[in-house]
């Protein structure tokens, strides 16, 4: 609940709302959840559509200009995008540098960080041309970074972009072709990582993106923005949740613990463990995005030849958990988190990309966020209260009395 306080008198009054349970920080027209029916749509349109009928830059043109794109418009925004994939040749090398062990998420934000100091010409957050310029430099050149990740953690040889293949089939050959391969893209694979992608690009006001609106609010560029949105995604309890998913399902099938004793561990909050992939703070029915991944793991899996033992172990978990009061009396269903990491791992990417994959999803709606709070009258920087609990006044004492 809310725990008012009048303490403060220049403001009359001070909500503290641990964890913004109750607070808006804002107005918003991109995404809209009913967490209780387990509905999502981007600008008014069902997230079940879209991730049926349109294609993941459709859908950032529509999450960040507010409609969907007409024929010309898509293919002008999809080729302005196709045509600055290419980074800088120094990238090359910088992503080299860091140790083969290093967390990609880690690599990744600091790569999207750097990206500021070579287009001194998109860093204006208030000229629209500069924040058009750095919208389309995000989405392209993080779909480049986030491959040149997985390969440098592989010692693989970084492959350049082919502009006239698509978005996602050219992400997928320079992430997994061998250089000089004449590569050939599965279309169910194209088709399952577009779907993924739409389904992770807007969730209104999570954590990261709720870090991507506060950086901005200080004036700072798009780039260092999304640069903090990628941190805030990397925590276990947010993006993080798809790998520690997989990390459990692994766990369970090594035999640390059978699916019953785990699930005995999560109930009795033993050393914190938590089932990773359920729970959300707004949804309190199943996760639309969730029976979307599922309905679809099977079939990619299938499709691909990679039956895999951790799916009958992830609906084991589902199963026990959706009839097991613990989980009920809290309203705990699958996040978009359980499933996803079964999907990405039979495509060939190891658990320590999936957060990354995620992030490149989420791109378009932290921009899409970042760029309505930069046009709303009403932003101010943000600056939440506190209610002081320390010591109140004293004397210092010299370090030779302490
Ligand atoms: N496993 C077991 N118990 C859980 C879980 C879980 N995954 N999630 C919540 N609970 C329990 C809590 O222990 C708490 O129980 P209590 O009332 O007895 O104390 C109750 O459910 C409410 O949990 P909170 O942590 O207060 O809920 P909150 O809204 O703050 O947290 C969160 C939401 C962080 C997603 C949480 O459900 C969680 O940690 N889930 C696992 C991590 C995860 O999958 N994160 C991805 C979220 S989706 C996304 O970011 C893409």
């Amino acid at each position: 609940g809310i725990v008012v306080s009048s303490l403060l008198k220049n403001t009359g009054m001070v909500t503290v709302d641990p964890g913004f349970m109750n607070t808006a920080s804002c107005e918003s027209e991109i995404t809209y959840i009913d967490g209780d029916q387990g509905i999502l749509r981007y600008r008014g349109y069902p997230i079940e559509q879209l991730a049926d009928s349109s294609s993941f830059l459709e859908v950032s043109y529509l999450l960040i200009h507010g409609e969907l794109p007409t024929a010309t418009e898509l293919d002008a925004f999809t080729d302005r995008v196709n045509r600055h994939t290419l980074v800088p040749e120094a990238f090359r090398t910088f992503l080299g540098t860091f140790p083969r062990g290093g967390h990609p998420m880690a690599i990744l934000a600091s790569a999207v960080n750097a990206l500021a100091t070579y287009y001194p010409e998109a860093l204006d957050p208030h000229d629209d041309e500069a924040v058009e310029l750095a919208t389309v430099l995000l989405l392209a050149k993080t779909r480049t970074i986030t491959s040149y990740v997985h390969r440098a953690m592989k010692d693989e040889p970084l492959l350049y972009p082919d502009a006239a293949r698509g978005y996602v089939d050219d992400f997928l050959r320079m992430t997994f072709a061998r250089p000089y391969e004449e590569w050939q893209a599965n279309p169910t694979l194209v088709a399952a990582m577009d779907k993924l992608l739409i389904l992770h690009a807007d969730h209104e006001q999570n954590c990261s993106t709720s870090t991507v609106r506060i950086v901005g609010s200080s004036n700072a560029t798009l780039f260092a923005s999304v640069s903090a949105g990628i941190n805030a995604l990397s925590g276990p309890s947010h993006g993080g949740a798809n790998e520690a998913v997989l990390l459990m399902l692994e766990n369970i099938r090594k035999g640390d613990d059978s699916v019953e004793t785990f699930m005995k561990k999560v109930k009795n909050k033993e050393d914190g463990v938590r089932l990773m992939g359920f729970g959300h703070r707004v949804y309190k029915s199943y996760d639309p995005r969730a029976a979307i991944v599922k309905k679809h793991a099977d079939a990619v899996l299938d499709e691909l030849g990679a039956k895999d033992e951790l799916l009958d172990i992830a609906r084991g978990l589902e199963e026990i958990a959706l009839s097991d009061d613990y989980f009920v009396e809290r309203k705990l269903y699958p996040n978009v988190d359980f499933y996803t990491g079964l999907i990405y791992k039979a495509m060939g990417f190891s658990p320590a990309m999936f957060t990354p994959l995620f992030a490149l999803g989420r791109m378009p709606g932290w921009i899409a966020q970042w760029r309505e709070m930069m046009k709303d009258p009403q932003t101010k920087i943000g600056r939440p209260r506190q209610i002081y609990t320390g010591p109140t006044a004293r004397d210092f004492v010299a370090v030779e009395n302490r």
